[in-house]
């Protein structure tokens, strides 16, 4: 089973699917990293794991349809049987999701429907909750609002700020974010017409 990863950033996640594939892992094999900024870290990360790493910049293309359609014909060239959004920071056409619908998923880190977009954790804490973490999802037209697969809590402290917070998040992401991809290329986790089922159970 084949897996195209997106990211924009450091690829703390994609390192955890790295690693997880290094251990036999992940259910298949990551076999392109696509990146919206050319001196994203993570395509280091995909390089010196000896996976296929493309810099896509966005900045190059006059509209999101074009940089999208471009996407498109990038991710399609390696037949892949899952998509990966990894900190990809860019928001997806209509044509995008629907071409891939099904087989696309996100991490978040919040507690979704809570906290959808940006600065998660400082909007956590300015409201606070005891209770913040992260979300994996089926990617669908609305953003951050697919179908959740999976979640991980974590408490918040009173000592907690937005940096020690978002740590004590991503290393949860870490966690939750090979499983559900395992589940999905062992054919366990699908996206059904009335939302994500596990071994035929809905989620
Ligand atoms: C993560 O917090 C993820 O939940 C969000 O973007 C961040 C990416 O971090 N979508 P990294 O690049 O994987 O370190």
């Amino acid at each position: 089973r084949r897996v195209v990863v997106l990211i924009s950033g450091n690829g703390s996640n994609l390192q955890a699917l790295i690693d997880a594939q290094s251990y036999d892992e992940l259910g298949g094999e990551i076999v392109a990293v696509i990146s919206n900024q050319a001196d994203a870290y993570g395509l280091k990360r995909a390089r010196d794991a000896g996976i296929d790493a493309v810099a896509l910049p966005h900045r190059e293309y006059d509209s999101r349809e074009a940089f999208d359609g471009a996407l498109i014909k990038v991710i399609e060239r390696h037949e892949p049987d899952l998509i990966v959004l990894a900190g990809f920071m860019r928001i997806l056409t209509p044509v995008f999701v629907q071409r891939f619908y099904g087989r696309l998923l996100n991490i978040h880190p919040s507690l979704l429907p809570a906290y959808q977009g940006l600065d998660t954790h400082a909007r956590a804490l300015a409201d606070g909750v005891t209770e913040h973490g992260c979300s994996v999802h089926f990617v669908t037209e609305e953003l951050d609002g697919g179908p959740v697969v999976v979640q991980a809590a974590v408490a918040v402290d009173t000592e907690d700020d937005a940096a020690s917070l978002k740590d004590k998040v991503h290393l949860r992401e870490h966690l939750i974010y090979p499983i559900a991809i395992k589940w999905f290329l062992e054919g366990r986790l699908q996206l059904g017409q009335q939302g994500p089922t596990l071994d035929g159970m809905p989620l």
